[in-house]
C-alpha cells in the first residue's frame, strides 16, 4: 500500500493542497512527486506517531542523506546511530523532552537516529545540516521527524555505549506521522502552542520582516 498523506498549508492566507509521498519508490508513478521546495515548506516538526514500525531501509536512506550534507573542510565528522530495537526505543523515550507536551503511550516515536559529532560542539553547523539533510529525506519518504537537542545525554550516552571522544549532538524522533501541525506566518509569539484539539501550531516570522538587500535596514517604527 502507498503511503499518501495530504498536507493542508495555510500561509498567508493561501491554501495549498500536497500530495506526498510514500515509503515505497516502486510506487512512484502513483503519486506526485514533491518538489524540494514542497518538502522544505511542507515538513514540520511532529512528536504524535503511528505504530507501524520505518523499515531499515528507509532508514539507510535517510543516515545516507545526512552523510551527504555539506561540512566545514569535508571532515565529514558525524556518527550515526540507528535505534530500531523496540526495548531500546522505549529506553530512549523518557531522557528526550518535547515541546507542547510529551506524546502518548501508542504515539511515541518508533524509532530514533543519534547523530555524533567529533570535537564537541567545533563542527556544530555541520551537524545541523546533516540532521536538517536526514529530516527533509525522511519528510520526502512521509516519515515524521522531530530534531531533538533537550537529551538526558548521561542516560543516552551509557544506553548507545557512545564513546567519550564523541558528543551526542541531538536525536532526530522518528516514526509515520499522527498529527499534522498547521504553520502560520506571524510576527507576534514564536512559540508553538497545540490547541484544544490537539493540534499543534507553529509560527514562522514572515519573510518581509526578516529580509534585507545589499544592507541590513532597521524595521520600520
Ligand atoms: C537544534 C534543535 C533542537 C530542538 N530541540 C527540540 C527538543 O528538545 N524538543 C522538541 O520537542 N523539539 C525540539 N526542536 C524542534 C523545534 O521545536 C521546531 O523545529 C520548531 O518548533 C519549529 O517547528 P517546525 O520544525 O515544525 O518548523 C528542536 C529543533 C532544533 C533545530
Amino acid at each position: 500500500m502507498p503511503f499518501t498523506r495530504t498536507i493542508m498549508l495555510t500561509m498567508a492566507g493561501v491554501s495549498l493542497l500536497i500530495p506526498s509521498l510514500r515509503a515505497d519508490t516502486d510506487t512512484n508513478r502513483e503519486t506526485e512527486r514533491l518538489t524540494c521546495m514542497d518538502v522544505i515548506m511542507t515538513r514540520r516538526s511532529i512528536r504524535r506517531f503511528r505504530p507501524d514500525p520505518v523499515d531499515r531501509e528507509t532508514l539507510r536512506h535517510i543516515v545516507k542523506a545526512g552523510s551527504y550534507a555539506p561540512s566545514g573542510g569535508n571532515r565529514q565528522p558525524w556518527e550515526f546511530i540507528v535505534v530500531d530495537t523496540p526495548a531500546l526505543v522505549d529506553q530512549v523515550y523518557p531522557h528526550v523532552r518535547w515541546l507542547g507536551g510529551d506524546p502518548p503511550v501508542g504515539q511515541r516515536p518508533t524509532a530514533y537516529i543519534a547523530l555524533l559529532l567529533q570535537d564537541g560542539t567545533r563542527h556544530a553547523s555541520s551537524g545541523g545540516a546533516a540532521f536538517q539533510n536526514m529530516m527533509l529525506a525522511a519528510w520526502e519518504r512521509g516519515v515524521g521527524s522531530c530534531c531533538i537537542g533537550s537529551i538526558d545525554r548521561d542516560q543516552v550516552n551509557a544506553l548507545l555505549e557512545v564513546p567519550p571522544e564523541l558528543h551526542l549532538f541531538v536525536i532526530l524522533a522518528l516514526g509515520y506521522p499522527a498529527e499534522d501541525p498547521a504553520v502560520h506566518e506571524t510576527a507576534e509569539s514564536l512559540r508553538p502552542t497545540r490547541d484544544e484539539h490537539g493540534v499543534l501550531h507553529v509560527p514562522k516570522r514572515p519573510l518581509e520582516d526578516l529580509i534585507h538587500f545589499d544592507r541590513f535596514t532597521p524595521p520600520q517604527e
